[in-house]
């Protein structure tokens, strides 16, 4: 009899050890429990008992046990493989495309999309019968998808095309596909490229449980003036949480049919958005580039925010000279391995030794202007670009600007990014920018001439978290250089009492 007990309570102990790490297992694979969690055990059996081995070793547990072992618990206090933080694998692309326009733009998708790494989806109203001749191209692509029918839906809009009314139903789309942990359904066009890291730097600011409509207006005035100063732009890009997308499903095809004169997807969103009583919660990394020609003047004083997305990829001149638009992104794939959170942030120092202004969009450009220009005046972009309401004037911009060329004398060499690499030695990067754009000539002030100059080195220390603090301009010095036609540039955080000084004190 007393061998009969002893195998049933074996038996009962090995029983309630499997449920145990099974229940734990089950937990880490699905991540969906939220913890800490408490179990409580009533069994006569030993914490030793629990083969410690079969526990994922990501996992922290703490036991407590009544004096006399009848009663065991354990509380799961830490999971390291579940992340609290949103992460890239925590949103879904919806790529809004036609398929007319899609073997040439497929280039820009493809230039900033990461195919092990990232979800999404690009949706056509037509999927081309290229399906095995393009393999090649769709390793490095999201899946396509074919939208559904809406020629039951009514569109009135006299400017617009209709293809609006299913590109406005991505959203819906997406979130049947039923995918698992997803936090972010983020929008944007098959002309819009993402700095992925920088997405996720501003979304992981939120708490994606909660209902949020993440993106930024155009920077004309008159097109937020039309459309909406509380819309998201389409191209820019935006995010919709979760649960916000659920909700937005829910009504999301009644809601179109009560807006039928509107002329896009963003209006439409906005629309619904704004039944459910959602603001736009404004992310200004997010650019819609409602411009054309050179958004070298945006690029270069960016404002103190991760640069997010770049739009128009047709309509803007390519961001880097000599080349077309998609080498010109290609370039930014170093900078942004190296240092993607200081991506085309600014920074503002002066060379005193000579009487010049210094400005470092680190990873894009690097200008030299004669004489001191304020930092409240260099954080402005310079208008190099034109509006989308072309004979418009500089009153037409949705923010503050200032003269390209106020005088000839004042007019920046520019330097743009050539190469970039990691010193493993220093832990810097060193980015070297080459000579592009002389000045004006026509400058009879006694200064040098900035384009003596034909090199710019900055150096700086990566920092992925740059913006987990309060958003702050990154500080610049000029250091001695051995060569008389490179400047040597250090970037990096401020220092204590450092401020960006045009005059020394003394
Ligand atoms: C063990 O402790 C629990 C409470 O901690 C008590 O309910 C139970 O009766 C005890 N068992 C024995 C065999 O003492
Ligand atoms: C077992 O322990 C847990 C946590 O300490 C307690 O909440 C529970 O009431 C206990 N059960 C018994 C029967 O003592
Ligand atoms: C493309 O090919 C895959 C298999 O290679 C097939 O499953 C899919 O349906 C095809 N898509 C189209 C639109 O033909
Ligand atoms: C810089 O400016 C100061 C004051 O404006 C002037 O005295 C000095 O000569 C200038 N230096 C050079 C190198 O131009
Ligand atoms: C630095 O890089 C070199 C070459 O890639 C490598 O051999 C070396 O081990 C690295 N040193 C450190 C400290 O990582
Ligand atoms: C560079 O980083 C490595 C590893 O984090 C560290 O051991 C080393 O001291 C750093 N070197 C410098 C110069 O900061």
């Amino acid at each position: 009899m007393k061998n009969h007990y002893s195998i049933l309570g074996w038996l009962t102990k090995l029983l309630v050890s499997v449920i145990f790490v099974s229940f734990i297992t089950c937990m880490i694979y699905y991540q969906k429990l939220p913890y800490p969690i408490a179990i409580y055990i009533q069994a006569p059996f030993q914490i030793h008992d629990l083969a410690k081995s079969s526990l994922p070793s990501s996992l922290e547990i703490q036991f407590y046990a009544s004096p006399n072992k009848s009663n065991i618990s354990a509380v799961v206090i830490r999971d390291s493989e579940i992340p609290k933080q949103t992460q890239l694998n925590h949103i879904v692309f919806g790529i809004a495309a036609s398929s007319h326009l899609w073997n040439h733009r497929k280039d820009y998708v493809k230039s900033w999309w990461r195919p092990r790494e990232m979800r999404g989806f690009v949706w056509l109203d037509k999927i081309a019968s290229t399906n095995s001749s393009t393999s090649d191209d769709d390793h490095f692509l999201p899946t396509l998808k074919l939208s559904s029918d809406t020629s039951k839906f009514k569109y009135k809009n006299k400017e617009g095309d209709r293809s609006a009314l299913r590109l406005t139903r991505i959203v819906s789309e997406t979130l049947r596909l039923g995918l698992e942990d997803v936090r972010w359904i983020v929008m944007g066009d098959d002309d819009t490229f993402f700095v992925a890291d920088n997405l996720v730097r501003v979304l992981s600011k939120y708490d994606h449980n909660q209902f949020y409509y993440i993106g930024s207006n155009s920077e004309s005035h008159f097109q937020n003036i039309r459309f909406s100063y509380n819309m998201a732009y389409g191209g820019g890009g935006f995010a919709i949480s979760y649960p916000l997308a659920k909700a937005l499903e829910k009504i999301q095809d009644k809601c179109i049919e009560r807006y039928p004169e509107l002329y896009g997807l963003d209006d439409r969103i906005q629309a619904c958005l704004a039944e459910l009583g959602l603001p736009l919660t404004k992310e200004v990394g997010f650019h819609q580039f409602d411009l054309y020609g050179n958004v070298f003047g945006i690029l270069a004083a960016h404002p103190i925010a991760p640069l997010v997305s770049l739009h128009h990829l047709d309509v803007i001149l390519p961001i880097f000279p000599n080349g077309n638009q998609v080498q010109a992104l290609q370039r930014l794939n170093m900078p942004m391995k190296l240092d993607s959170a200081a991506l085309m942030q600014q920074s503002i120092c002066y060379d005193k030794a000579r009487n010049w202004t210094i400005s470092v969009s680190w990873g894009y450009a690097v200008q030299i202007i004669r004489g001191y220009i304020a930092p409240r005046e260099m954080e402005l972009p310079a208008r190099s670009f034109v509006n989308w309401y072309k004979t418009a004037d500089e009153s037409a911009f949705a923010f503050n600007t200032r003269s390209l060329n106020k005088n000839s004398c004042q007019r920046p060499a520019v330097y743009t990014l050539s190469t970039a690499e990691y010193n493993n030695v220093t832990n810097q990067t060193i980015s070297h920018y080459a000579h592009y754009k002389n000045p004006g000539h026509k400058c009879e002030w006694k200064i040098a001439d900035p384009s003596l100059i034909r090199k710019v080195e900055v150096y700086k220390k990566p920092n992925p978290f740059l913006w987990d603090k309060s958003p702050r301009r990154n500080c610049c010095r000029v250091l001695p250089s051995e060569k008389k036609d490179t400047m040597v540039v250090d970037v990096g955080e401020c220092r204590e009492g450092e401020i960006i000084e045009m005059y020394s004190a003394s």
